[in-house]
């Protein structure tokens, strides 16, 4: 894509190499990653403001471990190497990198010789995070001038000297995590004292900028995109549509797993506000047919699978010239699935995704978020005008409230779940809970207990409430729910959904447990 200002990463493998770049972002400058061994030219035809080089698993005394050309540090523009692309960089500037005896993880007090530059506005003892084995041991010869140091790391920072045509700077620590408490200061001064950036780039030149590269991608092919209703895939649909209009087709399947009003939510906002061509798949039988007598969690993921791949080709069988296939997929769906640049980028988890496609079903992916996180999708999908409902949206599993009616589906457990669901929603909403917590649903227990309703005695289902905190979703808290308002969800639920007696309130957090409870 090409942007007026821009500072590449160039990806040495690091799992916060995409979070330097959307830190660039954040403070006005477009950036993006690019593959470690770029040639000095390709990157030089880039015309970018400045280069930054990003951490690393590797050591550089490694067999294969990735390097750069080093032409970079001469092409006459800013370069700033975090980490392993700090070692790599000085190494070739002259400088004497030694191997780690001890890896050094975690915070570290940083004490500044030059408060200027790189540094300025930073407190001269400030806290950085540190995540190394090798370090610099000797500048000599290198031309290189100390700006700040740990006690166990003399070179933690460091910059060419002023007679240097092409500056370099280098950081030991990463300023691109929160445990930097000025890392967002460091990068700001990288971009406007160093590089001089102007920083006038916004998320809706990202838009812009997708949906140019959306139209080259496929001319004048038709894409389907599968809408689930959730934030990633409907910010998805919204932007092709601003890319490609008519020649988009969104396919919704109505698995008859979903919650309450997300059907109509969804054709309300894509076909009658947004007025695309949406299909809905009216599938339900199939999967409750699908799933009748299945008890196992995974057999059931594995159907319904299977059955949604059916249902999506079955319903899309029929357009013409449907060549591509648009998924919502983001960066760390990117890097969990082990595809960074660097190609080794640690393969941190293996979702068990279903609801998604098989990649042979024939279709060119178009996946134009890739780049961002999930808080700028959320953006974008302001800037596109999809509506807070959805772009605020809890993620809700592919294979929906079958993972939450634990044991054997049917259509009438189902039904008092989706009853619950909707009340409990309604609660957190009207709590102003709903934007502090990160996901919040019912659970249908498989087991019944003895109640007193009026006179009489009762013997009905349980139902149990899960809501999380989390970042990513790898680990979670049980969120602190206040007390009156669980009164009033279990109040509500108890008095207003016939067949439950009995609310829980899970508090347990991940790990051990998971999110879902199946
Ligand atoms: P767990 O239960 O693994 O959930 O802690 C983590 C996040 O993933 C969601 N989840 C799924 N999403 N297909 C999906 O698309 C699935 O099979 C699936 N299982 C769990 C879960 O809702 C939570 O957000």
């Amino acid at each position: 894509m090409r942007h007026d200002e821009i500072v590449p990463v160039l990806d040495f493998g690091s799992q916060t190499a995409q979070l330097i770049c959307r830190r660039v972002r954040e403070a006005g400058v477009f950036s993006t990653l690019v593959r470690p061994d770029i040639p000095k030219d390709e990157l030089a035809a880039m015309k970018p403001a400045g280069v930054i080089l990003s951490g690393g698993p590797s050591s550089v005394f490694e067999d294969g471990a990735p390097t750069m050309d080093p032409g970079i540090l001469d092409l006459g523009v800013p370069v700033l190497g975090i980490c392993y692309g700090m070692q790599l960089a000085c190494r070739a500037l002259g400088a004497t990198v030694t191997p780690g005896e001890h890896r050094e993880f975690g915070r570290a007090s940083l004490r500044i010789e030059r408060t200027d530059g790189l540094f300025l506005g930073v407190p001269q003892n400030t806290s950085v995070w540190m995540s190394h084995g090798d370090q610099i041991t000797d500048l000599e010869g290198a031309r290189l001038d100390v700006l700040a140091s740990t006690p166990t790391c003399p070179y933690a920072a460091v910059s060419t000297r002023a007679d240097r045509a092409g500056v370099f700077m280098g950081v030991q620590f990463h300023p691109e995590v929160t445990h930097t408490p000025h890392g967002v200061d460091l990068i700001r001064n990288f971009l406007y004292e160093t590089c001089a950036a102007r920083g006038t780039w916004r998320m809706s030149d990202f838009a812009d900028q997708a949906c140019a590269e959306i139209r080259r991608q496929v001319g004048d092919k038709r894409v389907i995109c599968g809408l689930s209703g959730g934030v990633d895939s409907s910010v998805t649909a919204v932007l092709l549509h601003k890319a490609i209009g008519d020649q988009l087709t969104c396919v919704f399947v109505d698995n008859g797993l979903l919650r309450k009003s997300e059907r109509r939510l969804v054709e309300a906002t894509f076909r009658d506000h947004f007025r695309i061509d949406l299909r809905v798949a009216e599938a339900t039988d199939r999967f409750l047919g699908e799933l009748a007598g299945v008890e196992d969690p995974q057999e059931k993921r594995r159907r319904i699978g299977a059955c949604f791949i059916d249902v999506f080709k079955d319903s899309s069988a029929d357009l013409p010239d449907a060549n591509f296939l648009a998924q919502g997929t983001l960066y760390p769906d990117v890097i969990e699935s082990g595809h960074g640049h660097a190609g080794n980028a640690a393969n941190i988890k293996l979702h068990h995704n279903v609801g998604g496609l098989p990649e042979d079903l024939g279709f060119e992916l178009v996946e134009p978020m890739r780049e961002l996180f999930k808080d700028e999708v959320r953006k974008l999908g302001e800037v596109l005008g999809v509506p807070d409902q959805i772009v605020w949206r809890h993620p809700f599993p592919g294979p929906g409230l079958a993972v939450r009616v634990l044991g054997e589906v049917t259509r009438q457990k189902l039904d008092l779940l989706r009853d619950c669901d909707e009340i409990l929603l309604e609660e957190i909403v009207a709590s102003e809970l709903y934007r502090r917590t990160s996901q919040v649903f019912a659970v249908l227990l498989p087991v019944r207990s003895v109640g007193v309703m009026g006179d009489g005695r009762t013997y009905e289902s349980v139902v149990a409430i899960r809501a999380v905190e989390t970042q990513d979703f790898m680990t979670a808290d049980w969120a602190r729910i206040p007390y009156d308002v669980l009164a009033r969800i279990s109040n509500r639920i108890i008095n207003e959904v016939r067949g439950v007696n009995r609310v829980v309130y899970d508090i347990s957090s991940k790990p051990p447990a998971t999110i879902e409870w199946e």
